[in-house]
């Protein structure tokens, strides 16, 4: 263990659900799930990821960001700064399991969090209760990818996160979350803007090491929820539809008003697909 800590909110009470961000994001981007989910009687865990958000190396308080979100520390695994993998995070988030007594969860992770849940289960399979995979994908990077996030992680550290912000939320979001929600975009692009470069750069690299985890799927025997966006170029249906034909217990819900960010575009259509699912996969 290093001295530093990872943030996270740690709300109401029920069977527990981990909810885990996608990149370069932090865990405000769930607040309309765990307001919904905590109304209706779970514990939500959502934790800044190693590197984002409130986690950052060597630093060890952590501000309330929400009103009523309680937030603790854990200690957080030394790492090597310059790339976090996803099996890091997953153990992060077993660690902090760990440390709030929490035996085994529904775990929801959104693109970088779904590669996160997928090294969860693999690695922690007792600990994983159900897994919720929203807008991810199971193949790894080809080499082209694998150029790409190289190539946007030294552009990070050299010029900070404002490129990122410009060229991306028109692929985050869908046209008429763009036009039509002000405030969903405005929200994506800050948490883009506060992000630490040298988090996300490291966590691109992560992203680029990743494992292929489709030949994972087959061994995947806790009920899932696939999630995805119907206007998502990032992470298409086609890759949520390989997801659902490669699990044993599947199902799967394509939000048609929505690219990447489902969980904030469309709150009400995710929480009620999250709300049926829990109700039936974590008793
Ligand atoms: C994310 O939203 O977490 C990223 O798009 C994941 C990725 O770059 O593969």
């Amino acid at each position: 263990m290093s001295g530093s800590e990872l943030a996270y909110s740690d709300v109401g009470s029920g069977p527990a659900v981990v909810l885990l961000h996608g990149y370069p994001f932090d865990r405000s981007m769930w607040r309309e799930q765990v307001d919904f989910l905590t109304a209706h009687r779970y514990r939500i865990i959502a934790p800044d990821l190693r590197g984002f958000g409130e986690t950052v190396a060597q630093t060890s308080v952590c501000e309330p960001s929400a009103p009523g979100h309680k937030l603790k520390s854990v200690p957080l695994n030394e790492a090597d700064r310059t790339i976090t993998s996803m099996a890091d995070m997953a153990r992060d988030v077993a660690t902090l399991m760990d440390k709030l007594e929490i035996v085994d969860a529904a775990i929801c992770g959104l693109s970088m969090g779904g590669y996160v849940a997928f090294e969860f289960v693999h690695l922690f399979p007792t600990r994983a209760r159900a897994l919720v995979l929203a807008g991810t994908r199971a193949p790894a990077d080809n080499e082209q990818e694998k150029q790409a996030r190289a190539q946007q992680a030294e552009q990070m550290l050299a010029k900070g996160m404002g490129d990122l912000a410009g060229a991306t939320l028109p692929k985050l979001l869908a046209a008429g979350t763009l036009t039509e929600k002000p405030g969903v975009v405005g929200r994506v692009r800050e948490m883009i803007l506060r992000a630490d470069p040298r988090g996300a750069a490291a966590a691109q690299r992560g992203m680029a090491a990743r494992r292929d985890y489709s030949g994972d799927l087959p061994g995947i025997k806790v009920p899932v929820l696939i999630i995805v966006g119907r206007q998502d170029p990032i992470r298409p249906v086609t890759d949520a539809e390989f997801m659902h034909r490669g699990l044993s217990d599947s199902r799967l819900r394509i939000i048609e008003e929505a690219a990447h960010m489902t969980n904030m575009e469309q709150p009400e259509i995710f929480n009620r697909a999250l709300q049926k699912f829990l109700g039936t996969a974590v008793v």
